[in-house]
Parts: structure tokens; C-alpha cells; sequence
């Protein structure tokens, strides 16, 4: 399957098995040379797959591996990266792949898009979370000391080549929180996303719906000054989850479900039907397993709230649901919000 991004620097996103292996023919026409950037844990299991497939195709590939996980979204890494590029010689001309999950994806499309004004930027998204969503779109950044993703840019990759058998040896908790963005793309954008799950369709058959949904709202709103924040549903209370968890309790993808379900029960709070969504979410959280609800003090929750980058003033925006599939954003006042929770 093929999607395409479209306008000035529009690109093809491909999701299929076995990518990787084919990857070299694909990539030749955009450089010559390479550098993958990938971390500890996928280099072992798709470089060599990845390399073969380049040199295969007479290109060159050099690979920078860096410790997995989130701390390794830093500006030390983000400089130790640079200047290995620098060190070996990589020019304007040549390429960067970014060889694992969303964090690889991050940190190698920032690396791309500030080494020497914007090295050309393939995704090779590894993880459910990079391939349903976080591949496509352009956002790539660090973490700051002062906060997660604070520092960062938009910049298109040329290329996005999501090869669905790496899910195979994705870790279930990993598979969990990729499916907790995927069945978000299914209650915000697009309820066949929802069937498709239910009838236990394959990945290669619901990744390219979410894509689908992520493209059209990138195509509208690329900065995310508007219509991208649909995919913000179950993420006001998510975050406040993550941050009550101190981030290492819950992962982002159980903080968004557990968030998906809490706004549901803060419309029907207010009176709202939302039976029919809470119909579709609850046995998808659960086939999951992804919590509907994470335990946690009104007071500290409301704190973490309303430090929230979308609230302003004594207002704050949510997504709220109309029906399974159907988003629709609000901005509401803050005691409209707090009583939802009491
Ligand atoms: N740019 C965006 O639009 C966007 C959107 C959402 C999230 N993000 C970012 O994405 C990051 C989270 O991404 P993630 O959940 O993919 O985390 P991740 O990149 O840390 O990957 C999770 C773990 O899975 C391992 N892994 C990756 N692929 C594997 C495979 N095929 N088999 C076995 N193990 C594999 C990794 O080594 C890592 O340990 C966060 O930093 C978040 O801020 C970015
Ligand atoms: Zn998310």
C-alpha cells in the first residue's frame, strides 16, 4: 500500500511487509550515500536487513546506534550525532535514515533537518506507535531539561517506508501502547478504523487507515495550529496521567487510553450520550490491554491540567466525541472542566 502526502515536498508513505529488505531501489533515487540512525535494540535486528538491501542497490550506508528509549532524546545525543556525521564526512547530498520507533524518528528527523540546513530524511518507523502515527507528519524534536518536546522543528521527510513485519518482535506492552494511538485514530477520525479492529483485521489493513486520517489533517493544518489537534483526543488527561506516573508508571499510549475513557465519562458528567462510543472503546481498551481508568487525586490532576500547553487563559481546548468516529473540539472554561471531574 502507498499513501501520498500531498504539496510543496509532498512524499509517499509505503506500508507493507518486508520493506526493509526491498528499501535499496527506493532510496536510490533520493542519495547515494547514508547514514542510519537506529538505537541498541532494533540495529541488531533490522540494520543488517536495511544495510543488505542498500548495498544491494550500490549504495553506502554507515550506522550510528544510540542507547533505546526515551533519554536518549537529548541535545547530548543530538550533538554527539552531529558530529559523528561531521567526522565521517556526510555532506549535503547525502541521506539520513531514522531506523526505529518514535524516538529515532524524533532525534534522527532533528538531527536531518538542522545538519547543514536539512539533510533528505527517510522514516523507516520500527515500532506500532511510529507506524500508525508519529512517521508521518514532520514532527521531529528533543526533549529539553526543562521539558518533552520542547525543542523541535517540521520538516518532511522525502520518504516513509514502514515495514509491518518488524511488529513481530515489538514487545506486547509496546504493540499496546501503539494500539492505544491506532483505536485513538478510530473514535477521533474515522470509525471503520473501529470495525476493522473488531474484526481482528491484520495491521497492514488498519495502519494505512490511520495514515490516511493523519494525512488529511497534516494536509490542512501542517504547523498544528488548528484541525491537527483532533489528534489530541484522550491526550488532555493522558498527560496529566503520564505526569502523575512521574512518566515511568504508565506509558504514553495506557495514559491516553485511560484519557480516551476519562473525557467520555466527563461528557456523560454533563448529561452528553456517549453510550454508543463508550460501547466501542471499552472492549477495544480491554482486548488491549489498556487501562479505562488510571487512579489518581482530583487535586493533583486538576494542577497537572492546567498546566496543559492548551489551556489559556480560563479557558481550554478538548476533544470531545459526537459519535464513535466523529471528534469535535471545544474549548471550554476551567470550571466547566473541573466540575466533569468532581
Ligand atoms: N513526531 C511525532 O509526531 C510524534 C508523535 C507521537 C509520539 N512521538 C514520540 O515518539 C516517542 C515514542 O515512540 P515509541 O513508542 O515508538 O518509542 P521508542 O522509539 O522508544 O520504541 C520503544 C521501544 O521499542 C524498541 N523497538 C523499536 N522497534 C522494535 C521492534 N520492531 N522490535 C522490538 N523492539 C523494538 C525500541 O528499541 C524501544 O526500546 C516519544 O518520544 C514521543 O514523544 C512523536
Ligand atoms: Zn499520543
Amino acid at each position: 500500500m502507498v499513501l501520498t502526502v500531498h504539496g510543496e515536498g509532498g512524499y509517499q508513505v509505503h506500508i507493507d511487509r518486508g520493506l526493509l529488505h526491498r528499501a535499496g531501489p527506493l532510496l536510490a533515487p533520493i542519495a547515494r550515500r547514508w547514514a542510519v540512525i537506529t538505537d541498541d535494540t532494533v540495529a541488531p535486528l533490522y540494520g543488517d536487513a536495511l544495510c543488505g538491501s542498500l548495498a544491494a542497490a550500490g549504495l553506502a550506508a554507515q550506522v550510528f546506534t544510540v542507547p533505546a528509549g526515551e533519554g536518549s532524546k537529548t541535545l547530548a545525543r543530538y550533538e554527539t550525532l552531529l558530529r559523528a556525521l561531521a567526522e565521517a564526512g556526510f555532506t549535503r547530498s547525502d541521506g539520513v535514515i531514522a531506523l526505529g520507533g518514535g524516538v529515532i524518528g524524533d532525534l534522527a528527523g532533528f538531527v536531518a533537518a538542522t545538519c547543514l540546513r536539512g539533510l533528505p530524511l527517510v522514516m523507516a518507523p520500527t515500532t506500532l506507535l511510529a507506524q500508525a502515527d508519529s512517521a508521518v507528519g514532520g514532527k521531529v524534536g528533543l526533549d529539553a531539561p526543562w521539558g518533552k518536546n520542547q525543542i523541535g522543528a517540521v520538516y518532511r521527510p522525502r520518504l516513509v517506508l514502514a515495514d509491518t513485519a518488524a511488529l513481530d518482535t515489538l514487545p506486547a506492552r509496546q504493540f499496546s501502547c501503539g494500539m492505544a494511538e491506532v483505536i485513538k485514530y478510530g473514535m477521533a477520525c474515522d470509525g471503520e478504523i473501529l470495525t476493522m479492529l473488531e474484526k481482528e483485521l491484520p495491521p497492514e489493513v488498519w495502519i494505512p487507515r490511520c495514515l490516511t486520517a493523519k494525512i488529511a489533517l497534516v494536509e490542512q493544518d501542517e504547523m498544528d495550529r488548528g484541525p491537527r489537534h483532533l489528534l489530541n483526543f484522550g491526550h488532555t488527561f493522558g498527560h496529566a496521567y503520564e505526569a502523575l506516573g512521574g512518566y515511568a508508571t504508565y506509558t504514553h499510549g495506557e495514559a491516553v487510553a485511560a484519557g480516551m475513557a476519562a473525557m467520555l465519562r466527563w461528557q456523560q458528567g454533563r448529561g452528553e450520550d456517549v453510550s454508543q462510543s463508550l460501547a466501542r472503546l471499552l472492549p477495544l481498551l480491554e482486548k488491549y490491554h489498556l487501562p479505562a481508568a488510571i487512579p489518581c487525586d482530583t487535586k493533583a490532576l486538576a494542577g497537572l491540567l492546567r498546566r496543559d500547553k492548551k489551556g489559556s487563559g480560563d479557558g481550554i481546548r478538548i476533544v470531545t466525541l459526537s459519535a464513535p468516529g466523529h471528534g469535535e473540539m471545544r474549548r471550554v472554561s476551567w470550571d466547566e472542566l473541573m466540575e466533569g471531574l468532581a
